[in-house]
């Protein structure tokens, strides 16, 4: 798609809409976006590049909208391949330009890019450096582990413009709309959700500058009402709950577990809980039940004993909230076991490792399937996840 976003920045990034796993992991069913900007200057400059799936769609915008001009500068934010994939090629193809870059990814390029000839073609930048393209000068600014340690965003002064990288990204194409939060929510916690202190560093950088439109390298471009965007990744960043809620992950062999799950979504609902999410971490978009986990305030987990451990779509899940800093929450822990419960105990040691979390003083324990004599036992964890 070709799309002038002010009078000199162009939008020449393209839509992926038959991608079967975004990073070979999450479900995209509104496919996703590879953004990537050209701005005509006195000095040309192109904002990234796409990923190589995309490559002779994006080449067709670009030489389209450069016309006879050729470019002087890439400017590479990030080296993840659904951005950078495309580098090796559009430096073939035009051999005067150079890549501007944080130094790390000056230094990376060669790894991705080992029959290309980086040599006399890159600038490398750092933290406060600028570039004139002569009527209007790029200020970079460095966002280490914003997702990946090479992450720099970009500041256009005169049109106000913050080239955000991953930041303010979105599952979804273009082509397909979407309200931003749901999917946005989805991909933070997933892709950068490890890296809140990073986020929270580039936010206060960000807070510096006049800004009037986010050109991120996923989702669309953001022009209005920044502050709400900005606001949701203070918070998310923060690992603050964004809603007062519950989220009810379980993982049943044959159902029984399921039952005790769905019973405890009701005691909570019947206790006042105005908003209970009840997740089947063997059938659900696991993506979908970890940004529910760091969504709501509350996080109830219930599976069954597998193996003298818990089952595997229960550790598959604590596995996924422990390596993206899940923190900051009330947890209920319920188990269910036939001979020697073992899932409380193995649920209980990843919960533990988490920051800043308070676990329910009652661990419910099921034997095989839910009796009226464990209703107390339940009733007393929904009290005390909802304290
Ligand atoms: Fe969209 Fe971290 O790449």
């Amino acid at each position: 798609m070709i799309k002038n976003i002010t009078e000199k920045i162009v939008y020449i990034g393209v839509d992926d809409t038959d991608i079967d796993l975004f990073e070979s992991q999450y479900v995209v069913p509104e496919g996703v976006s590879y953004n990537s900007y050209v701005i005509l200057d006195e000095k040309v400059a192109i904002m990234d590049t796409v990923d190589l799936r995309k490559a002779d769609e994006w080449l067709e915008n670009l030489k389209s909208v450069l016309g006879s001009r050729k470019p002087d500068y890439l400017v590479v934010q990030h080296l993840e391949p659904d951005h950078a994939g495309t580098i090796a090629r559009v430096m073939e193809l035009y051999p005067d330009m150079c890549v501007v870059a944080s130094d790390k990814a000056v230094k990376m390029l060669p790894q991705f890019f080992f029959d290309t000839t980086f040599e006399g073609r890159t600038i490398d930048v750092k933290e406060g450096d600028t570039l004139s393209l002569g009527g209007r000068t790029l200020h970079f600014a460095m966002a280490p582990m914003v997702h990946w340690p090479e992450v720099m965003v970009t500041y256009d002064s005169t049109d106000k413009v913050l080239f955000s990288a991953d930041g303010f990204g979105k599952f979804g194409a273009l082509c397909n709309g979407g309200e931003w939060a749901c999917e946005a929510r989805r991909y933070y916690f997933n892709i950068c959700g490890k890296y809140g202190a990073p986020v929270q560093a580039l936010l206060k950088k960000a807070a510096g500058l006049d800004i009037a439109i986010i050109c991120p390298l996923h989702g669309p471009i953001l022009t209005e009402n920044l502050g709400y965007y900005i606001d949701l990744y203070d918070k998310w960043s923060k690992y603050e709950p964004e809603t007062e809620g519950v989220l009810v992950a379980y993982a049943s062999i044959h159902g029984n577990t399921a039952e005790v799950a769905r019973k405890f979504a009701d005691i909570l609902r019947a206790k006042g809980a105005e908003k209970v999410v009840v997740a089947d971490l063997s059938r659900c978009d696991m993506a979908e039940a970890v940004e529910d986990a760091f969504r709501y305030s509350r996080l109830v987990v219930a599976a069954a004993s597998y193996d003298a451990d818990v089952f595997p779509p229960m550790h598959d899940f604590l596995h996924h909230l422990a390596i993206k800093n899940f923190s900051k929450r009330r947890i209920g822990i319920i188990e269910n076991g036939s001979w020697a419960p073992s899932a409380g105990k193995a649920m209980r040691a990843i919960i533990e490792k988490f920051k800043d979390v308070t676990v329910a003083e009652t661990m419910v324990t099921i034997m095989s399937r839910l009796k009226p004599s464990d209703m107390p036992a339940l009733e007393r964890l929904a009290d005390e996840v909802l304290a």
